[in-house]
């Protein structure tokens, strides 16, 4: 390898963490996230399991400990217990996450945790029925439950609940929710609903932490900041006064996060972006097929993280939408 010093911005951030897409299929609609009619990419320009773990080898050693998969939806890349597995023989990879809507989780659960998976996240804004299909366009509540059930009995520990909150919608289901994820042992996380969607965003539909707070402590407990609240993490944690259970708000509209970000994203195709709401991407895939180029890579890898900005500017005038809806860069 060229040489070992971690991946570092100009800004003095160091990235350990790298968001790897398998897909951009889904098989939900969410209007906050994806258009009904969508071109999906081609077989042949995914990057193939060995590509992934060629590139996280190169990753490692230069700082990236944590990776999480992400689509699309994951579990729709046929075989994924087997990408997991190839990952866990990378020495020096601490932690391999799942990001997935739990529609076939309930089947994979179990082969996902002997394959050697450690975090699963699991997106879920609503437990009604109805406002499902409104939100994702198609059924599937009853899903979504069984699979977080079965990755708790396949014995998955601080399984995360992630629901956006958007205004018109959060406020029904926001208690549902929060005792849903109590009795289980579940960590919810609410996301403020960010401009990367198809649909048009507004600041009006936002629910800003502040408020997020105000109706858990009305419609469920009290909360108050978690002892080891961490200022540099995205999530905000905290801790329900009567049980002592997790909560965690991700305020990325209200309370930015960008000065400590950590993450470095590869979307399903081969293309690294430093941010979620980059511009830019470097496509890797010429560096890994035919043949894998190491040093290349490294390098690729260290100028991608050397050239990002500061962060996203959705706060200020001049915020440009990506062309990518979120689909297709994973979350
Ligand atoms: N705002 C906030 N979160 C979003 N997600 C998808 N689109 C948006 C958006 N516009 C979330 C999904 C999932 C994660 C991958 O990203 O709900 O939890
Ligand atoms: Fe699929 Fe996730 Fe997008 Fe919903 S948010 S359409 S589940 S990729």
């Amino acid at each position: 390898m060229t040489n070992l010093l971690p991946l570092t911005d100009t800004f003095g951030r160091v990235h350990n963490n790298l968001r790897i897409s398998v897909t951009d299929r889904c098989n939900l609609r969410c209007t906050y996230c994806m258009p009904e009619d969508v071109t999906f990419l081609p077989k042949d320009d995914l990057l193939t399991f060995e590509e992934i773990a060629a590139l996280v080898r190169v990753a490692v050693p230069l700082g990236v400990d944590k990776v999480r998969l992400t689509g699309g939806e994951p579990l729709l890349r046929r075989g994924l217990p087997a990408l997991v597995a190839m990952l866990r023989d990378i020495p020096g990879l601490l932690d391999i996450g799942l990001t997935t809507n739990g529609i076939l989780l309930a089947q994979q659960a179990d082969a996902l945790a002997s394959a050697g998976l450690t975090r699963v996240n699991v997106s879920l804004d609503t437990l009604d029925p109805g406002r499902f299909r409104e939100l994702t366009r198609r059924d599937g509540v009853e899903q979504v439950v069984a699979g977080l059930l079965a990755a708790k009995r396949a014995g998955f520990d601080r399984i995360k609940v992630n629901a956006v909150a958007m205004r018109g919608f959060i406020e029904h289901d926001l208690a549902p929710l929060a005792h849903f994820c109590r009795a289980h042992g579940f960590e919810l996380r609410l996301i403020e609903y960010m401009p990367i969607g198809a649909e048009a965003w507004e600041r009006g539909k936002v629910v800003p932490a502040h408020e997020l707070l105000e109706l858990l402590d009305a419609q469920v407990a009290p909360l108050s900041p978690a002892a080891d609240y961490d200022p540099a993490a995205p999530a905000m944690d905290f801790v329900y006064a009567d049980t002592g259970a997790k909560l965690g708000i991700i305020a990325s509209v209200s309370r930015p996060f960008c000065d400590r970000c950590n993450r470095l994203r590869v979307t399903a195709d081969g293309k690294l972006r430093n941010c979620l709401f980059a511009l830019d991407e470097l496509d890797v895939k010429p560096l890994l097929r035919p043949t894998v180029r190491a040093d290349e890579l490294a390098a690729a890898l260290r100028s991608n993280v050397r050239a990002k900005w500061a962060g996203h500017q959705f706060n200020t005038a001049d915020f440009v939408k990506p062309a990518r809806t979120m689909h297709s860069i994973g979350g």
